[in-house]
């Protein structure tokens, strides 16, 4: 257990403000040597703000820190590193097109005879890999080429072989699943037991529970509390003082009465499949339905549901919408069809960031009604965004500010809305709350329940179970690159629809 009495970072009074909007008001935490300290507050709480604070990315306009007693304040991310404090920021910043041991020493001097010596560049990175339990990762490897996940694990190693004081983890799981998360829960116990002091922020309670010694509070830019992890504080406790009041609702009911409609389905996929990616995947959409899509990582799930919107070629089967086939089958062309698809990753995809919010809302419209251009309804258009950030509470200065200045969070929450623009028939949501604080999710939530009771039928990619079961009116289970089984929400429990994604059995109900 850390020795909790002595602050080992000490951060104090700190105050940013970005023109009119107060991200950070007055902020003091204390950070003690060794512990795993978590930063928990609702999308655009400040957290991030405030690491880059410590990293020396945003002067504050008050305040300083203290790290080992000495008064601090960081210029610059070179200087926070000459400090020992390194970020593992929410956004993945890796160098695509250089091999992972380059990744994980971007500044090595590894040098033979004036050349890199990659010989032992290769075998230090090795090293370092297995150090993690990595060693499916090679270092040789391009780094475009390697998982969301393992891309993930090589930045932090790449802050790690720094041998930093303090390292901060912005949402490092939220574009991982389950099982890279625990992996990567595993990593940060082993660095905790070196004495690193570790600065963590995520959405998800249960990590959050079972990683930090302690967890600091924000609410609207300002300190609320800070909360040993000794078994006294309850998930409830952290939210309560997270949103300031009490979630009237729980977040997941078990549904239990469905919205489907009856009539001709809306969308119809029928054996999709390609060599080594998907096996023969069939499933039918009705109107008002949500039909959920549950697999563990490497079942097939995210190869199913970018083919079926065209992102990715399939070698045989078809893709119907409202009875039409759709071929040849591309994004624009189900764009075209009422057919939006919200993407799982928001580090990579979807937004404009430099340009204004309201042009990132036209995108898909602009497509959809790019023959009748000159009439295009922008009143309209900006009517639909202002409502959607009125409806999932976007904090958003104005529609003129760019995605780019959003907290994660927010960023989300617009490519949601995106989506939902067009009006769309059929919404292809993947992972449509990662990320999503709880007071937001409830939100969001309760809006597909609302579409889909107008008639909307969605298909939902998600790998929280609990989501699943309070939202879809059946869930589809994949493994091994193949539909294997089909659920009602109500009838089973999550351990036994979990057991069967993972290893399958005759008797579901077991
Ligand atoms: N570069 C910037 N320019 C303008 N405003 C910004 C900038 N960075 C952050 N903000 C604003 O500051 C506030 C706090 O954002 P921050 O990113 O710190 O939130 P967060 O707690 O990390 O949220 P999330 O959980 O969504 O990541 C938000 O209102 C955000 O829009
Ligand atoms: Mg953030």
């Amino acid at each position: 257990m850390p020795d909790l009495a002595s602050p080992f970072l000490d951060i104090r009074n700190i105050t940013k403000s970005f023109g009119v909007v107060k991200a950070l008001l007055d902020v003091s935490i204390s950070v003690t040597k060794g512990e795993i300290h978590t930063v928990l507050g609702e999308n655009g709480a400040g957290k991030s703000t405030l690491m880059k604070i410590l990293t020396g990315e945003f002067a504050p306009d008050t305040g300083y820190f203290e790290l080992e007693g000495q008064r601090l304040r960081a210029t610059s991310p070179a200087a926070a590193h000459a400090m020992g404090i390194h970020m593992v920021h929410q956004e993945l910043a890796v160098f695509e097109n250089m091999t992972v041991a380059e990744n994980i020493f971007p500044y090595h001097n590894f040098k033979k005879a004036g050349c890199i010596d990659y010989h032992r560049l290769f075998q230090e990175a090795r090293e370092k890999l297995g150090l993690f339990g990595l060693k499916t990762i090679a270092p040789e490897a391009p780094m475009a080429s390697i998982s969301l996940a393992g891309q993930q694990m090589v930045e932090i190693l790449r802050c790690i072989v720094a041998e930093p004081k303090v390292i901060i983890l912005d949402e490092p799981t939220s574009g991982l699943n389950d099982h890279e998360a625990d992996m990567l829960l595993e990593i940060l116990r082993h660095l905790k037991a070196t004495g690193l002091t570790i600065l963590y922020i995520s959405h998800r309670f249960k990590e959050i529970m079972a990683i930090s010694d302690r967890i600091s509070i924000l609410r609207d830019g300002r300190f609320v509390t800070t909360l040993a992890n000794d078994g006294s504080v309850s998930e409830n406790d952290l939210i309560n003082n997270m949103v300031g009041r009490d979630l009237s609702r729980s977040l997941y009911q078990i549904k239990t009465t469905g919205n489907a409609k009856s009539g001709a389905p809306l969308l119809q996929v029928r054996g999709l499949a390609k060599a080594r990616a998907l096996n023969d995947s069939s499933l039918d959409l009705n109107p008002g339905e949500i039909l959920g899509v549950f697999g563990l990582e490497g079942s097939g799930t995210s190869k199913l549901s970018r083919m079926m919107y065209g992102l990715e070629t399939s070698d045989a089967g078809k893709v119907i919408v409202k009875g039409r086939h759709i071929s040849p089958l591309t994004p624009r062309r189900m764009v075209a069809e009422g057919v939006m698809y919200l993407n799982n990753n928001r580090k990579v995809a979807g937004l404009l960031p430099e340009l204004p919010v309201t042009d990132n809302f036209s995108l898909p419209v602009l497509q959809k009604f790019s023959r009748f251009l000159g009439f295009l309804d922008l009143p309209r258009l900006g009517n639909l965004a202002t409502n959607f950030v009125k409806a999932f509470a976007i904090a958003l200065p104005s529609l003129a500010t760019k995605p780019a200045n959003l907290s994660g969070g927010n960023q989300q929450k617009v490519m949601l809305s995106i989506c939902l623009v067009p009006e769309p028939e059929i919404l292809i949501v993947n992972e449509p709350t990662r990320g999503i604080d709880v007071g937001a999710k409830t939100e969001i939530h309760r809006f597909l329940l609302d579409i889909a009771s107008r008639g909307v039928g969605i298909v939902m990619f998600s790998s929280e179970l609990p989501e699943l079961m309070s939202l879809a009116d059946r869930i589809q289970i994949m493994r091994n690159n193949s539909i294997v089984g089909e659920v009602k929400a109500g009838d089973y429990t999550e351990q036994a629809i979990m057991r069967y994604a993972a290893v399958g059995s005759d008797n579901l109900a077991v």
